[in-house]
This record gives C-alpha cells, structure tokens and sequence, in this order.
C-alpha cells in the first residue's frame, strides 16, 4: 500500500520535521518517526449536524479498531439542502474537502451523473459484501445505470403517531383520519388534530409521493417517462390539500417541516402526527416529552389503493476526487457494515439497512419498536430516479405549495407539473 498522504497532511509533516531539526539538530533526527507520521492517512466524513453523538462514536470506533487511517468528523448545518449544495459548490471544484458524505437516497442518480462519486462495486466484489444482507429498496436506491455509488446506512419511511390517551384505535384511511382529527382535536389538552410537513421542501414531496401511492397513482415510470397527470395522483394530492386546509392542523402548517412535527407533539399539542420513526425515540423519552407513554404509532392511513409510506433514509458515498479511496472505502465499509450500524442503532436509535441487526439481541432490547419499523422501510415506495431529481423535485414543490395555499387547484398544478417535468427532462438530455 502507498503511503499517499494528502498535501496538507504533508505541509503538517514538513513543517514538524523542520521544527525538530532546529530544536534538536539534524543528528537527533531518526527516520523511524518519519515514516510513522508519513503512514497515517486522514479521512474526512462530512454529514448533518448528529444530535445523537453516535457519529462520533462511530469514528471513535473505527479509528481505535486499527492505526492507519485516522476519520475526523465533520458536521454540517442539520438541513438537508444546504448539505447538497455544499457538496455540489466543492466537487464542481474537484475538492476534496469531503472524502467520504452521507448522501440521502435521492441523490445517487444526481451525484453520479455530475461525475461526483466514486463507483464502488469493485470494492464491494472485492471484499465480498453481501448485498442480499440489505434491504432491497436502498440497494436500489443506490444503483444506477447498473453500478452502485455508495451503501445503505440507515433507512426511514413515513409513519403515524398517534395519542393513545385520546385515541384506542388509529384510523385506517385518510378520511378516518380526517375525521377523527376533527372530532378529537381539543382533548388531552391538543390544540391540533393533524400535523405533517408543508413546508416548501424535499419533505413536502415525501408527504406528496405517500398521497399519490396510496390512491394509486404515479409520478415517473420505470424509465423515466412524466406519468404525474393521472386521476390517482390527482385524488391523492386532493386529499393532501383538503387536510392542508382544514381548520384542525396548524394555521402555519406550511411552514412545518421535521422539527416542527416533532416539537408540537412532543408538547402535547396534536392528536395525529405524520413523522419518521426517529421521532419515536424522543416522543418516548420523559426528560424530553411531556407525551411519553402516551404516544402509538402506525401504518399511515390509506386511500383507495392502500396505505403507503415513503422511502426515506441515507447511505454513504465517496468523493471521486479522494486521494485516498482505498482508505475512504475502509471506513465505508465500517460506517455501513455491522459494526458502524450497530453503533448507529443503539446509541442513534437509527433504522439499520443491514438486516441480521433486526436479529441482534441488544439492538432489539434497546430499540423493540425496529421489529414493527422494518416492515415499513421494506414495503416503501420511493421517490423518481432522476440525475435532475433536484428540479424534478422542485417543481412538485413549487405547484403543490401554490394549491395549498389556494392559488390554483390540484389539477391544474398536476397539469403545470406535468408540462414542467417534461420540459425539464428534455432540456437535460
Ligand atoms: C429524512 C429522509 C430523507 C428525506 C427527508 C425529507 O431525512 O431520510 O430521505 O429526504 O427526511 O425532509
């Protein structure tokens, strides 16, 4: 193995051995330390902000497990897009600031047609990495054009949280759910009866893409073709807007993402909640949540063709300009495999994609709701697959809002959708 070392690193080497050399004199000087110094190479891990800390004990881990590669964590602000365009502004530039990024499941196709990441099926024949070991739809995730830029971390899919002090039985379709919100909202001292994220951003289009599934319709074929304009994608966005207008969510339920979700149930503010099953955890937890106890959850209601929750989560990918690949891949290998999503299960009480954990006696002890939560994330439907998913994305995003708001009907947003997609998906080819 060459002992490539990034040019820092090397400044950091010269200018420590010029020091030594003048306080010590040159005879002092043994060329064993040098190579010691010269043989570590550093990794840099960039993801969003970890409130769990079971990042940094990840790389704790992993730095102690051997003394070649040192991984330094690094954090960036919590919010997904400004995570994507610092990664893009860098690696338009060939930087290599990031070796090693988290990267959310809508972002491979993207990534790897801007030439952004790495390919890693030869590391992955390589080591023999059993893919059959990870849930299916993130092996998928990260495939395209019939080669893998990175590995499954940790997978998410839409959920419901409901009161269970005011509520014995959850509803089974949205129009349950609407009308059990309204009935209820006001007991157990609620102010609202449904809250969900519609806020202008990527979670809107996950809120949209469970509406449009779970009455049957569409956005994207499987080859890429604009399929939005049909009457299930119709009615299931219908349904979201009429819930989006009613009097019993939020007055400024578009301006409600993740965070707002959370902090309005965990105040004991809303009967229902749509969320991801991290908000389990914390709803839980009595230091943190007035509802622990109190709180159940379950499949998000259904429309005409079922209940359906979206694909969420994240895996890891590589800088295609790393200098160090080999060592990039070294430390993928541990985030993603056993080791790294045990760690991440038990102390981030995050969803694992390596299956034998949902077998793992203290990740089920520490974390029992993983057994109902691994249904979920297996039967979830993804987002479009495009290397134009960011514009795909906003589009949905900016014609939902507007009907939201009442600036124009859902069909006519479908309509504008359509005529945008496609416009969009000709101009990149
Ligand atoms: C979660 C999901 C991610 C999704 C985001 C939307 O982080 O894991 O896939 O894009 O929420 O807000």
């Amino acid at each position: 193995m060459s002992s490539s070392v990034r040019p820092r690193s090397r400044t950091i080497v010269a200018l420590i051995a010029a020091t030594l050399l003048l306080l010590s004199g040159a005879a002092a000087w043994s060329g064993g330390a040098q190579e010691e110094v010269d043989e570590t190479v550093t990794i840099t891990w960039a993801r969003g902000v970890d409130h769990t800390g079971a990042s940094q004990k990840i790389v704790e881990a992993f730095n102690a497990s051997q003394d070649r590669i040192v991984v330094e964590l690094l954090e960036l602000p919590a919010d997904e897009g400004s995570q994507h365009d610092a990664y893009v502004t860098s690696f338009s530039g060939e930087g290599t600031e990031y070796d090693v990024f988290n990267s959310n499941v809508i972002w491979p196709a993207e990534f790897s047609d801007a030439g952004f990441a790495l390919p890693v099926d030869r590391f992955i024949e390589r080591d023999g990495i059993n893919l059959d070991d990870y849930v299916e739809g993130y092996i998928d995730a990260y495939t395209f054009r019939g080669q893998m830029w990175g590995m499954p971390w940790y997978g998410n899919a839409g959920l419901l949280y409901y009161r269970t002090d005011i509520v014995d039985t959850p509803p089974e379709t949205w129009d349950e759910l609407i009308e059990m919100a309204a009935r209820y909202v006001g007991e157990g001292g609620t102010r609202f009866g449904y809250a969900f994220q519609a806020d202008q951003y990527e979670g809107l289009v996950c809120n949209a893409v469970e509406f449009i599934a779970s009455y049957g319709g569409e956005i994207m074929d499987f080859d890429g073709n604009v399929t939005i304009n049909n009457p299930g994608t119709i009615k299931g966005l219908e349904k979201l807007v009429e819930i989006a207008q009613r009097d019993f969510v939020p007055a400024d339920i578009v301006n409600f993402k993740e965070h707002e979700t959370l902090t309005s149930f965990i105040a004991g503010d809303v009967v229902f909640a749509r969320n991801w099953p991290y908000m389990w955890g914390i709803s839980q937890n009595e230091q943190e949540s007035s509802v622990a106890g109190n709180v159940g959850t379950a499949p998000l209601p259904a429309g005409d063709a079922g209940s359906a929750s979206a694909l969420g989560g994240w895996g890891i990918m590589i800088n295609r300009f790393t200098e160090n690949p080999e060592e990039a891949w070294e430390f993928v290998k541990f985030l993603t495999g056993v080791e790294g999503q045990r760690i991440h299960a038990i102390e981030g009480a995050q969803l694992p994609t390596y299956t034998p954990l949902y077998r793992d006696q203290e990740v089920m002890e520490v974390n029992p709701a993983f057994a109902m939560f691994e249904e979920g994330i297996r039967a979830a439907v993804p987002r479009p697959t495009s290397p134009i998913y960011p514009e795909i994305s906003d589009i949905i995003q900016i014609e939902l809002s507007r009907a939201i708001v009442g600036e124009q009907t859902v069909v006519q947003a479908v309509e504008t959708m359509e005529r945008r997609m496609s416009e969009a998906i000709r101009a990149a080819r």
